[in-house]
C-alpha cells in the first residue's frame, strides 16, 4: 500500500479548506494510505515512510509561510538523496499572488530532488468552488496516480 503525505498551513481558513479537499479527493482511492499533518506536527520521518508528498501553504509577505518554511527546513537535511523522485505537488492560499509561496517552495523542493506531478493550484481571494473541485480532483488523480505506480 502506497502512502500519500499531505503537509500543510494556515494562518486562518483558507488553506485548511484547500487541504481539505485535496484529501476528500486522496480518499477517494481505496489503495492508498492518506496522512494528513500540519507543517508544526510532521517531520523528516514522515516525509521518509510516505510515496509521495503534496504541500499547502499560504503565501505570506511574498513567500511560503514561516510554518512551512521550518518544516522544510527540519526535513531538507535528513531526506536530501533518500526521496529523489518521489512525486510532489503544491497548493496556495493567497491574497491576490501566490507566485512567490510557489517559487520559494519549488526552489527548496528542487533540492529534495522531487517530481513535480501536478501545477500548482493557487487559491486567490475568496475561495471558489471551482478552485475547491480542483484541490480535490489534484488529490484524487494524485493517489490515483501513486496507487497505478505511474509516478
Ligand atoms: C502576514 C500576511 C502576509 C501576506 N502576504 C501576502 C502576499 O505576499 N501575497 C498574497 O497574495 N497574499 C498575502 N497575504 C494574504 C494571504 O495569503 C491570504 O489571506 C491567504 O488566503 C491566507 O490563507 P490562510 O487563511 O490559510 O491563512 C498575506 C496575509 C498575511 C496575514
Amino acid at each position: 500500500m502506497k502512502t500519500l503525505l499531505i503537509v500543510f498551513h494556515t494562518g486562518g481558513v483558507k488553506t485548511a479548506q484547500m487541504a481539505e479537499a485535496v484529501e476528500r479527493g486522496a480518499r477517494t482511492e481505496v489503495g492508498v494510505t492518506v496522512i494528513v499533518k500540519r507543517c508544526a506536527e510532521a517531520g523528516p520521518e514522515d516525509l521518509l515512510a510516505a510515496d509521495g508528498l503534496i504541500l499547502g501553504t499560504p503565501e505570506n509577505f511574498g513567500y511560503m509561510s514561516g510554518m512551512m518554511k521550518d518544516f522544510l527546513e527540519r526535513v531538507f537535511y535528513a531526506c536530501e538523496g533518500k526521496v529523489n523522485g518521489r512525486p510532489y505537488a503544491l497548493f496556495v492560499g493567497a491574497g491576490q499572488d501566490g507566485s512567490g509561496a510557489v517559487t520559494s517552495v519549488e526552489r527548496i523542493i528542487l533540492g529534495l530532488r522531487l517530481n513535480k506531478v501536478h501545477e500548482p493550484i493557487i487559491g486567490l481571494k475568496e475561495l471558489t468552488p471551482q478552485t475547491l473541485q480542483n484541490c480535490e480532483e489534484l488529490g484524487a488523480a494524485f493517489a490515483a496516480g501513486l496507487a497505478m505506480g505511474v509516478f
